[in-house]
């Protein structure tokens, strides 16, 4: 392997994870860190003034510069970063999962026309090496299906919402005071950022490159503490799912839903701030990751993991991409046409009925909302699930095997226990 000996970085960013990579980098004095690219001139730092600067060009232009680490928080500013790095065919390495998803088909040409590389591991799950593994490990077996918990601000809340009985806005406060929401968390618990994260995993997993339109996603805004009673009445905890995986008809499903997952799953006992990911191999069997998601110095360590294997000659070879006789990535097909369990509680009890439910149980109806098991074609569920969430609705996913009778049981207790 080669040395780290004498390399320079320029980093990008000195939030969160910038800083956090600046301390675990403290580790490795081998590699010297350049310059630290920031917007605001006014903010107070922890290191001297002469360790930044303020125009992204002083970075990228210096020569001397073996490698970049792109940790801001701005896509935009990021995508047009990463973008200029790799036509001059140079290594940087990014934790930006919403640029990067939005624009793969792109950073991968790049790197092939120009030769530079980029490496995101950090961009999914935080410390987890997800991408690494799927890549080297399962770059040839094929994979049945990848899911689990991506993102830990929405994990947070959902735990502090069953063990302790939070309110939805306290436990949000809390996250965010703990620094593991965003002041507009809209990403986090609108799903988007586990969207963002199980389409980059889709691509090392399954060769696909998806448009989030085409993935079934709700969050968990709109959660109460009564459907948590529910579940626990149920034996279930409720969890913000992710996944990707493979049907009968081997063509793709990928969906963030918020599901109800029971104690013989992993994902049970995957708690606060923690990311859980399952991976089911042909050959090995099942195999579950668990982590910490998020945070300044977790992910500070993938970066770094990234930063020493992107030294060391290492590239991702998305050995599962498929081209086209013009060298064009061929689009995997993605199925619509399975069935799937919901429970829906929303406001506007007069649209739910209207909904093309294959099989329906309404229960608790109220003067504020209903509550309904329903069974539906994901295509169906995928066109009405915007109208349905302007009824400020929660939907969650429930095993096939759970019935509406169980559930509106499951109810009763709820409220007699309420009484
Ligand atoms: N936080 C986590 O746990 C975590 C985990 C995985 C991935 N990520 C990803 O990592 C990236 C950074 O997140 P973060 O939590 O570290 O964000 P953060 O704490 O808000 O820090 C953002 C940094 O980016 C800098 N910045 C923003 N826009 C800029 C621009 N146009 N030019 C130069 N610098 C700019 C800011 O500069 P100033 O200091 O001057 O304001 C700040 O230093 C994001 O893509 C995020 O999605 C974060």
């Amino acid at each position: 392997m080669k040395s780290n000996s004498g390399k320079r970085i320029g980093i990008f960013g000195f939030g969160c994870v910038g800083q956090g990579l600046h301390d675990v980098l403290q580790d490795n004095p081998h590699l010297h860190v350049a310059k630290i690219c920031v917007r605001d001139k006014e903010k107070l730092r922890t290191l001297p003034k002469h360790s930044f600067t303020y125009d992204p060009q002083e970075l990228l232009q210096d020569e001397s510069i073996d490698l970049f680490a792109e940790l801001i928080s701005d896509p935009k500013e990021a995508l047009q970063i990463v973008r200029q790095a790799l036509e001059a065919g140079k290594t940087i390495v990014s934790a930006n999962k919403k640029m990067i998803s939005e624009n793969l088909t792109e950073l991968v040409a790049l790197q092939q026309e120009f030769g530079g590389t980029l490496l995101y591991e950090a961009a999914v799950c935080g410390s987890i090496p997800i991408l690494r593994t799927l890549e080297a490990y399962y770059g040839n077996e094929p994979l049945q299906e990848v899911s689990g918990i991506l993102n830990g601000s929405s994990n947070y809340i959902l735990t502090k919402l069953d063990a302790e009985g939070l309110s939805y806005d306290e436990a949000l406060a809390q996250a965010q005071a703990l620094g593991f929401a965003e002041a507009d968390p809209t990403l986090d618990v609108g799903g988007y950022d586990a969207l963002h994260k199980i389409s980059l995993i889709a691509a090392h997993a399954f060769g696909a490159v998806v448009k989030p339109e085409q993935v079934l996603r709700s969050g968990i805004q709109h959660i109460s503490k009564g459907d948590i009673h529910l579940a626990q009445a149920l034996g279930a905890r409720i969890r913000l799912v992710a996944s990707a995986r493979l049907n009968k008809n081997n063509n793709l499903e990928l969906q963030v839903l918020p599901t109800l997952v029971f104690p013989d799953s992993e994902l049970y006992y995957v708690e606060a701030e923690f990311n859980g990911v399952q991976l089911q191999a042909r050959y090995a069997g099942d195999q579950f990751l668990k982590g910490r998601g998020a945070g300044s110095h977790p992910t500070g360590s993938a970066v770094w993991a990234d930063v020493s294997a992107a030294l060391a000659g290492y590239k991702y070879s998305y050995p599962k991409f498929r081209y086209n006789d013009e060298e064009q990535l061929k689009p995997v097909p993605l199925e619509e046409d399975d069935e799937l369990k919901v429970y829906v509680r929303s406001t506007m009890p007069e649209l739910l009925p209207q909904l093309p439910w294959k099989e329906l149980t309404t229960f608790g109806y109220s003067a504020k909302s209903t509550q309904l098991v329903g069974t539906i074609n994901r295509k169906d569920l995928l066109q009405h699930l915007p109208a349905l969430k302007q009824t400020i609705a929660f939907v969650a996913l429930l095993p096939a095997q759970v019935s509406g009778e169980q559930v509106v049981q499951a109810s009763g207790a709820v409220l007699e226990e309420a009484a």
